[in-house]
């Protein structure tokens, strides 16, 4: 089986970008992880991608004219790696033409609340004062806007009474662990077919 190639665009702390590394080297894995890259030269996750043994590059958006010339370079990088698939992993910038253009349908994110709601930063700070029961995390592709492409999956987590934005942001990102991996095996499965807003997992 050929397996598909990842990298992963993060900004800091590469919890997910780990739990995805560690699900591709799990048996029947259907995908490797070739490269992660940080707009943030600080970022621990580049760290942590070291002791993976995994490349790991600080594209400084700072050092190009704009956005779109940023993207040109992070665009090279990946297809240097032969890259299918392209996670975003509290990756803190919006992603714009460049990068979409060269990669339809083959950008995801995770993010830490059941979206529609909450889309944005602190989304579980916006859960938490918006007193909701439930919330949870999200994989998703990425389209131009803010957490607004269609749906992979979800997965529900309980808020308890007393939770702060910490307890609840940790409960979360436990299951964010689970699910971005199984979001992106199931793409690298084939069955993931986007329909308008929908995405249809085939049997
Ligand atoms: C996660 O909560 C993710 O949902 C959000 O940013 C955070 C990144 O955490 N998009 P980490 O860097 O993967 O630990």
């Amino acid at each position: 089986m050929k397996k598909g190639n990842v990298a992963v665009l993060l900004s800091g702390r590469g919890s997910n970008f780990t739990a995805i590394v560690r699900a591709s080297r799990t048996a029947g894995a259907n995908f490797t992880v070739r490269l992660a890259v940080s707009n943030r030269a600080d970022a621990v996750g580049l760290k942590k991608a070291a002791r993976l043994g995994i490349p790991a590059l600080h594209v400084d958006p700072a050092a190009f004219p704009d956005k779109a010339a940023y993207e040109r370079a992070v665009c090279a990088l990946l297809e240097g790696e032969h890259i299918d698939l392209v996670c975003l992993a509290g990756y803190m910038r919006l992603v714009g033409p460049v990068l979409l253009g060269r990669y339809p349908g083959r950008i995801l994110n995770i993010h830490p609340a059941l979206l529609p709601s909450f889309p944005g930063l602190d989304a579980q700070r916006q859960a938490l004062d918006r007193g909701v029961k439930v919330s949870g995390c999200t994989v998703h592709f990425v389209d131009a806007g803010t957490d607004s492409g269609p749906i992979i999956a979800q997965q529900p987590v309980a808020v308890r009474p007393g939770d702060d934005e910490d307890a609840l942001s940790r409960r979360i990102l436990r299951q964010e662990h689970r699910l971005y991996p199984r979001a992106i095996a199931l793409f690298f499965s084939g069955r993931l077919q986007i329909d308008g807003r929908t995405v249809i997992v085939r049997k």
